[in-house]
């Protein structure tokens, strides 16, 4: 929203909100929509029909299901949980904010709760923890963009966390960390809530979610967001009942609109075979463009993600601009310090789109001299 002039009232306002900015996607349409790591659209036109009619509520003026009980006993079915080890959320950045919220309190002697987490990782982590009031510490990634495990213990052990993020795969590094590493962490943080976010994991080669079978103080976050179901806005968080049951009295009553609770319980229970076709397609298309963008000189890194991590060999903004000009929007980081100044998070769309991101990124290929040279 603009702001106007400052409110009188403003001195009322939580200061950490001073040091952040609200959301904002980035503003116009393009022909190319390659920056929000969202699905293909592979739906036939009886299936999303299919779907429409689940959505409709035998009632609009009833209130939908208060704990989402048939959508947490199909996730919890499939995690091998029970559905008191399932909490459902208006996508898993709720569950992210809840799960913050409510695992809030100071450490005795500490005058706020503190997170750490990686960096880069999903900003949602940081724009959480900051507006619930908690400090943040940011472990920067290895050389590899992998989890660096001595640092992360060193946080762990110096800053006695409340709670430990970390997304894999990781955005927007597309990367997955090993369950060593992973495990490492969970060792060294006995007495915090390590969360997982799998927001990605369908496109892995394994999911985490052993882990939290194996262990009392994990929990992994889950969506339908990269999955073709963005627009439900449909997320859960499993994890320790006992935890759980006081997010629960975090959560507002009704937080999944009955219609989008409708249509996820609609795909997780009809929908397997095109979540599998969903899945393989989007793997299939991005080792095609992969390899294409490795043949052309750029440096991208092995991806478990729906997206690639894309090594430009230097500044990135001109290609982006240059992209954008042409109907192509992918995210950059540009704007930021450091090597990540370099890269580009490129999302896998339909083939034609990653064909179309294909010819026009070629103009600015590092290795194009090189190539025609050895041509
Ligand atoms: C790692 C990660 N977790 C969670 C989310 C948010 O997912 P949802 O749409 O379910 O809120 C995203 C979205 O980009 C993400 O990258």
């Amino acid at each position: 929203m603009p702001m106007n002039d400052p409110s009188p009232l403003a001195f009322l306002v939580r200061p950490e909100l001073a040091e952040l900015a609200a959301y904002v996607p980035h503003p116009g349409t393009y022909a190319v929509q390659l920056n929000a790591n969202e699905a293909p659209d592979l739906l036939s036109p009886d299936t999303r029909r299919a779907l429409a009619d689940a959505m409709l509520p035998p009632s609009l003026g009833r209130y939908p299901e208060s704990h989402a009980e048939s959508l947490r006993e199909l996730v919890a079915a499939r995690v091998g949980a029970g559905a008191h080890e399932v909490l459902a959320t208006a996508g898993s950045v709720e569950a992210i904010s809840l799960l913050i919220g409510t695992l809030g309190r100071p450490r005795q002697g500490a005058d706020a709760a503190t997170m750490v987490t990686t960096t880069p990782t999903f900003f949602m982590y940081k724009h959480c923890a900051r507006m619930h009031g908690m400090h943040v510490v940011e472990v920067p990634l290895d050389d590899a963009w992998d989890l660096d495990v001595e640092a992360m213990r060193h946080a762990i052990t110096r800053a006695r966390p409340n709670l430990v993020f970390i997304a894999t795969p990781n955005t927007p590094t597309s990367n997955a960390v090993s369950e060593d590493r992973l495990r490492a962490i969970i060792e060294a943080a006995p007495d915090s809530l390590v969360v997982i976010d799998e927001a990605y994991a369908a496109f892995a080669r394994q999911s985490a979610g052993r882990l939290r079978r194996e262990y009392p103080h994990v929990a992994v976050l889950g969506s339908l967001s990269k999955l073709g179901f963005a627009a439900l806005r449909v997320g859960w968080v499993v994890g320790p009942a006992a935890i759980l049951h006081e997010v629960d009295k975090f959560r507002l009553p009704y937080n999944v609109p009955g219609p989008s609770l409708r249509g996820a319980v609609f795909v997780l229970r009809e929908l397997g075979a095109e979540l599998v076709r969903l899945t393989s397609f989007v793997i299939h298309e991005r080792e095609k463009v992969a390899v294409a963008l490795a043949g052309m000189g750029f440096g991208v890194a092995p991806s478990e993600a729906n997206f690639l991590w894309v090594d430009t060999k230097g500044p990135c903004k001109e290609i982006f601009e240059g992209l954008a000009a042409d109907g192509v929007l992918v995210q950059s980081h540009h704007a930021r310090e450091g090597r990540i100044a370099r890269h580009l998070r490129i999302t896998v769309g339909m083939s034609h789109e990653n064909d179309r991101l294909l010819e026009t990124i070629a103009r600015w290929a590092p290795g194009a001299g090189e190539n025609a040279r050895r041509g």
